[in-house]
């Protein structure tokens, strides 16, 4: 990516306090964007943005708890106001599950889909308006490794939802296409973050093992794929799911 390719252009990064979409926010901000993050996570996400800030780049916060389908509305009309356009959503913001299939809840079902499934529609829906008025835009949504091989340590809610937002992708894909608006999804493997800040040396020994590049990722090895899809050199590429894993699962 070209420095300051994204110059002009506005981005929402949902859950972009911290992991991921932090990392995301940082480089889209340095790809000339300015960004909005909005997060559960006030102190991180306000610290973030005057990251962004103090590094030269265009950054604001807006608090939402996107699991709440009614504070949806309100969040992306105030991230739109922050800087009069949206031109890139990604949609991050997600929790993981590990429980045990026999120990699942229906609460705990439903708690994990309001924010890994339903967030990632009902923020697209109100976000989608914006760029259609503005004749284009990018949405590049969090996908997981569990959705493509099913979850490794993680619980069926997990995996479920992150292959609900592959067939939400190509959905979408293919009806905003056609004015100009591209929908991909990324899925990563295991990515040191806070998500999986728990997981125990065995575990990591484990997958470290059985992918080929040898290393677990960082969540700069998903921001630049996810800046690509979100920038004008993935020009062509819509409904797409791309793998980063360092190769644990090559489809
Ligand atoms: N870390 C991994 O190994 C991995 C692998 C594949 C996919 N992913 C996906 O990447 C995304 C980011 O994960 P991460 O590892 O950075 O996790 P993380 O826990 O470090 O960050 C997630 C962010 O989302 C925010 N968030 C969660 N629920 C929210 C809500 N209801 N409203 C607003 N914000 C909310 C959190 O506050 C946090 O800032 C998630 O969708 C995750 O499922 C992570």
């Amino acid at each position: 990516m070209t420095a300051q390719m994204l110059a002009g252009r506005v981005a929402l990064v949902t859950g972009g306090a911290r992991g991921i979409g932090l990392a995301c926010a940082t480089a889209l901000g340095r790809a000339g964007a300015a960004v909005v993050i909005t997060d559960r996570l006030d102190r991180e996400g306000e610290a973030a943005a005057r990251a962004i800030g103090a590094g030269g780049g265009k950054a604001a916060f807006v608090h939402a708890d996107l699991s709440r389908t009614p504070e949806i509305a309100r969040a992306v009309e105030e991230a739109g106001r922050a800087f009069g356009r949206l031109d890139i959503l990604v949609n991050n913001a997600g929790i993981i599950s590990e429980v045990p299939s026999e120990a699942l809840t229906e609460e705990q079902w439903d708690r994990l889909m309001a924010i890994n499934l339903k967030a990632v529609f009902f923020v697209s829906q109100a976000v989608l308006p914006w760029m259609v008025r503005q004749g284009g835009g990018a949405i590049v949504s969090l996908s997981s490794l569990a959705a493509r091989v099913g979850g490794i340590v993680t619980a069926p809610d997990y995996a479920t939802s992150k292959a609900g937002v592959i067939g939400l992708t190509r959905t979408l894909a293919r009806q905003y296409g056609p004015k100009g608006i591209r929908v991909n999804a990324v899925a990563p493997g295991p990515i040191m973050t806070e998500m999986t800040r728990h997981w125990s040396e065995d575990v990591r020994r484990e997958f470290i093992a059985r992918i080929p590049l040898r290393r677990l990722g960082t969540a700069d090895d998903v921001a630049s794929v996810v800046v690509f899809l979100a920038g004008p050199e993935s020009g062509y590429i819509t409904g797409a799911t791309i793998d980063i894993n360092g190769g644990l699962h090559m489809s």
